[in-house]
């Protein structure tokens, strides 16, 4: 069965589209619009199949690829990252062409070998090595933590393409494969989650990495990544993107998130809403409440935020556990530049907000004001002050 998507004369698609994955990394992020594994073949005096798909559809891969070629015929393999979802057909494809060559950096050699306990014939390169493959040459790009510390890029002179691995995808499942056939609203709204989900703890290696790529002044005319569109039109247009996300990225945004046993701290964000919309109409305010609503959807608007709210109740002398589990995602973001306060209600003794606080705090949010709290259901005056709580945090920012 047909496939593969001939990209140009000497390159071809040979990936998975996963119309139907909902999770990735285990049931840590949300992938409502499925994604893919690309793989490409390239063809010149020699042959080189560069990354594969991820473990379930192995056999799947092997098979659509011997459809396309002779599996004996391919000279080398690249492995630009070890991650299960691009080496997953890795042992599927050596049990055909064991003695193959993979070529991967020293990282990733360890990496793959951790994964899958063969001594295969590794091939290790680092930044500024080459592989002569007839007109076109490969030059390969260490790309450490883009996304994991194995990663590298390989640039195809002749074809002018870069094959980014994890750069620059999205989690988005798409037939027309490339980025002028996607729906771009679509497609940005995918990558930047996968950017503010993925590489927000690495931006600084991402804008140095991007700005030694670019000081090459290499012609690019396709991005081909390893999940999601191929960048064919004006494939600049992410790198810049990536460049304004690497650094500090913020928007004239505030997001409420909260999490709320019988509605009271609903209430409150909602009216913390309504303040700083009244005292600042400029803002785009948004709420969550983190128990229901997707924490990867979460996590996007707040790193597009230049500060945040957070309310919970208290609990047992805490927060609540959804608040929990969000900002445990958070601390692992690392994200920069963000003020933030907290608010909830209590009916005790009220100890959560305090603690909301602390845990921000060492999140590397700054904390702009004590914060605002409410005995039981807050009533209409409550709701007047909590108001006020939302235009005094936006005269605060
Ligand atoms: Fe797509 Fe880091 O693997």
């Amino acid at each position: 069965m047909q496939a593969s998507k001939r990209l140009t004369e000497k390159v071809t698609w040979v990936g998975k589209v996963d119309w139907e994955l909902e999770m990735f990394h285990g049931e840590e992020l949300s992938t409502a619009r499925g994604s893919s594994y690309n793989s490409y073949l390239i063809r010149d005096e020699k042959v080189v199949l560069i990354d594969t798909v991820w473990l379930p559809y192995d056999k799947e891969f092997v098979r659509n690829l011997k459809d396309e070629i002779d599996l004996q015929e391919i000279d080398y393999i690249i492995v630009q990252h070890a991650e299960i979802d691009h080496s997953g057909a890795l042992p599927e494809l050596m049990r055909e062409i064991p003695d193959t060559p993979i070529y991967c950096t020293n990282n990733g050699k360890k990496i793959i070998q951790g994964h899958h306990h063969q001594d295969w014939n590794f091939v290790t390169v680092k930044t500024g090595d080459t592989l002569n493959i007839g007109k076109s040459t490969l030059t390969f790009v260490e790309a450490p933590m883009l996304h994991w510390p194995d990663t590298m890029f390989t640039y195809m002179s002749g074809e002018n393409i870069l094959f980014s691995n994890d750069a620059f995808g999205q989690h988005y499942a798409t037939e027309t494969l490339y980025n002028d056939k996607a729906d771009n609203c679509e497609l940005y709204e995918e990558a930047l989650k996968y950017y503010a989900n993925i590489l927000t703890p690495f931006s600084a290696l991402v804008k140095r990495k991007i700005e030694e790529v670019l000081a090459l002044e290499l012609p690019l005319n396709m991005i081909c990544t390893s999940h999601g569109v191929i960048w064919r039109d004006n494939p600049a247009q992410i790198v810049e993107k990536y460049l304004e996300w690497a650094d500090n990225y913020q928007e004239n945004q505030i997001t409420i998130v909260y999490d709320t046993m019988w509605n009271s701290t609903r209430l409150m964000a909602e009216a913390i809403a309504y303040g700083i919309q009244a005292e600042d109409p400029s803002v785009t305010v948004k709420l969550y409440n983190v128990g229901k609503q997707d924490k990867n959807d979460i996590v996007t608007e707040i790193f597009k935020s230049k500060a945040i709210l957070a309310g919970s109740a208290t609990i047992n002398g805490r927060y609540l556990s959804g608040m929990g589990g969000l900002l445990e995602m958070i601390r692992g973001m690392r994200f920069k530049n963000k003020k933030a306060a907290v608010f909830g209600s209590y009916g005790w003794s009220g100890e959560g907000n305090k603690l909301l606080a602390q845990d921000f705090a060492g999140a590397g949010f700054e904390i702009i004001t004590e914060g605002y709290r409410t005995l039981w259901v807050p009533d209409n005056d409550e709701l007047i002050a909590c108001q006020e709580f939302g235009r005094e945090f936006v005269r605060s920012l």
